[in-house]
């Protein structure tokens, strides 16, 4: 048998920058981001969060501008996430019902000001509950599941008639898209996409976000019941066939970065578009490498971003979404 080097050579294709280009097997474009963006009541406020260095929570002002620079850089749709005021904060959640929250609010001036830009909202209570839970608790502190679709489905239609475009159920209670798909089409809503948090995990990479949408210090307890295990992946192919099967146009793996064999399994199963969200804490984890003086930011954020693109996503959710993207049009 003939030992294929030194006829084969995998470095020829690699020695110059024209050539490496030409073989790339994966692209990413500005096309491939979604940025999520934090918002906060008032005007003209702008409040750092700590724990997410370089991110902060703006007023609606705000959110609009940061929109209109997302569609300037070609990045194709932003998501929302409010800090709800502490006195609009109860253990039911009824402010996610206001048709004026401050969620509503964002969407209808970023649907007046730059309504090329695609607005994706989540849906789960954990913005809007005094205890800190994505749905409705009962007296052991447990969260009950059908009690809290009701209500989701009521938050889902509220966003819609506001103006979302992508309706993105975080909260992993189990037939909830079936009961929005339901409900949107019902109330004429038919182009109302749906993006489930289909596997969804209880990690521990979300701290900074919960500082961000201030649910951090109220939040009685965990959410392993109803978030999934980190040990599990023959369960996020059963949470995602749920999930298709009840309408959802895409799905999406959540944290990104240690859970990309998930999603390379889902898009080998399934074949439809795959979403991951680099999350708050994955963020902070190459914020702090990058203060330590331990990585360039550049570099590592456009590894990461592809990575995700190359495990088989259609998109991410970064909080570096407008910084790479300014590094992709460069
Ligand atoms: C709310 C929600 C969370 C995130 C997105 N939607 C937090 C949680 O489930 O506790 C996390 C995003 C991030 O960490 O960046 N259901």
């Amino acid at each position: 048998m003939h030992a294929p080097y030194p006829a084969l050579r995998l470095r020829r294709t690699r020695a110059a920058a024209w050539s490496r280009r030409l073989y790339a097997e994966t692209v990413l474009t500005p096309a491939d981001l979604i940025w999520p963006l934090f918002i906060s009541d008032g005007q003209g406020v702008e409040e750092p969060i700590a724990s997410l260095p370089g991110v902060s929570r703006w007023s609606v002002d705000g959110i609009v501008a940061r929109a209109k620079e997302a569609r300037d850089l070609g990045i194709p749709c932003v998501a929302l996430f409010p800090n709800t005021q502490p006195n609009l904060r109860t253990d039911d959640g009824r402010e996610a019902l206001n048709p004026d929250n401050l969620m509503c609010r964002a969407i209808r001036a970023i649907k007046d000001a730059a309504p090329e830009i695609g607005v994706l909202t989540d849906v789960a209570l954990d913005p809007y509950t005094a205890h800190g839970h994505d749905g409705l608790v009962d007296d052991r502190g447990y969260v009950m599941n059908d009690a809290t679709v009701e209500v989701l489905v009521g938050q889902a239609l509220n966003q819609a008639g506001a103006g979302a475009d992508i309706i993105a159920p975080s909260d992993m209670m189990d037939g909830r898209i079936g009961r929005v798909r339901d409900a949107l089409e019902g109330a004429g809503h038919h182009n109302v996409q749906i993006m489930a948090y289909a596997a969804k995990y209880a990690s521990a990479f979300y701290g900074p976000f919960r500082d961000a949408v201030g649910s951090r210090e109220l939040l009685k307890g965990d959410k392993k019941t109803y978030q999934m295990d980190p040990a599990n992946a023959e369960e996020a192919i059963r949470e995602v066939g749920l999930d298709l099967s009840e309408g959802a146009d895409s799905v999406m793996v959540k944290p990104g970065l240690p859970y990309l064999d998930i999603v390379r399994r889902v898009k080998d199963a399934f074949e439809v578009p795959v979403f991951a969200y680099q999350v708050s804490g994955e963020y902070a984890m190459i914020e702090a490498a990058v203060a330590a003086g331990a990585a360039e930011r550049d570099p590592m954020v456009l590894e990461t971003l592809m990575a995700f693109k190359r495990a088989g996503c259609s998109g991410v959710l970064t909080y570096h979404a407008a910084h790479a993207a300014r590094l992709l049009n460069a």
